[in-house]
């Protein structure tokens, strides 16, 4: 079910799993299945997704926070309970639905940062990976081990991680399996930055915030250009940027960015 609560600015839409605060244009959508360490089922995936979809088309939000609750757990991957049940035809279905979400946070235009807060095991590294900045606090662990249940990660590691770290380091870690550390994670560009628990949201809406006060369609633009280009050729991928480098002459908010810059006053892009 699907509620909205108006209160001092803030604005919560509560799921079974998912619950959404919006407060100053950031949303931040947390995991709440704690007691199997957010692990995402069909149905958690589904409403994460519808979650990731309202705050797409909220005018209110421009940035989206991704965090799991409690103290321990991103998302401890796919559930390994309901997928023990599955039938291959089942399993692709499952992993097409759990790639719709990947693809969805990829390519959301608004930017999309995971403050991972605990274990990103399997399906939790995969959606990290798919959104477009990470934040650990320093107690994270981060891990591919689906081949310790003798299966390959089906929610786009095999794609995303090897595009982030490199094919070395992410052959080493599917096939492997092994737990990597914050720390390790930093080190490979797996994550951003890496913060003590305590300040794992601040650091996250400190950046929301730095981003948030710049021009919309030129952020839309920047992750378009970023994400397609990297499956362009080098050529293709200027040409793309010189496309919407010279369209965005066109919007108000680059009048009002290059006026802000005459007049020296912040711009008012919100
Ligand atoms: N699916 C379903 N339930 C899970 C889960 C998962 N991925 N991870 C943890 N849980 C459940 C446990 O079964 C347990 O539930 P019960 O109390 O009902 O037994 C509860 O969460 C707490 O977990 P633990 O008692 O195991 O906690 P721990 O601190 O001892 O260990 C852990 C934590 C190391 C994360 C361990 O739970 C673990 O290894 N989990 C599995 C992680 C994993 O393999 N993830 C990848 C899944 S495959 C995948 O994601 C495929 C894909 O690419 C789409």
């Amino acid at each position: 079910m699907l509620f909205y609560l108006a209160r001092h600015f803030v604005i919560e839409l509560m799921m079974n799993f998912i619950k959404t605060h919006i407060q100053s244009n950031i949303a931040t959508i947390i995991i709440d299945r704690e007691n199997s360490l957010n692990a995402l089922n069909s149905d958690v995936i589904m409403e994460l997704n519808q979650s990731f979809i309202s705050c797409m088309k909220d005018t209110k939000v421009g940035v989206i926070i991704l965090t799991g609750h409690g103290d321990k757990a991103f998302i401890a991957g796919a559930d390994i309970k309901s997928m023990s049940l599955m039938k291959s035809s089942d399993a692709l279905n499952f992993s097409r639905l759990g790639q719709e979400l990947t693809c969805n946070i990829e390519e959301s235009p608004k930017p999309v940062i995971a403050a991972v807060n605990g274990y990103a095991l399997g399906g939790g590294c995969e959606v990290s990976l798919a959104c477009h900045i990470r934040i650990a606090s320093d107690n994270a662990k981060f891990s591919q081990p689906e081949v310790h249940l003798g299966l390959i990660p089906g929610w786009g590691g095999t794609q995303r991680l090897p595009r982030l770290v490199g094919k070395g380091k992410a052959i080493e870690i599917i096939t492997s399996g092994e737990m990597i550390s914050a720390d390790e994670a930093l080190r490979i560009g797996l994550v951003n930055h890496v913060v003590p628990p305590a300040e794992l949201l601040n650091r996250s809406n400190q950046i929301a915030r730095a981003i948030i006060k710049n021009g919309p369609k030129a952020i839309r633009a920047s992750l378009e250009c970023i994400n397609k280009g990297m499956e362009m050729s080098l050529t293709d991928g200027l040409d793309l940027e010189v496309q919407l480098f010279s369209k965005l002459f066109n919007e108000e908010e680059t009048t009002e960015g290059f006026a802000a810059f005459a007049d020296k006053r912040k711009p008012k892009f919100r």
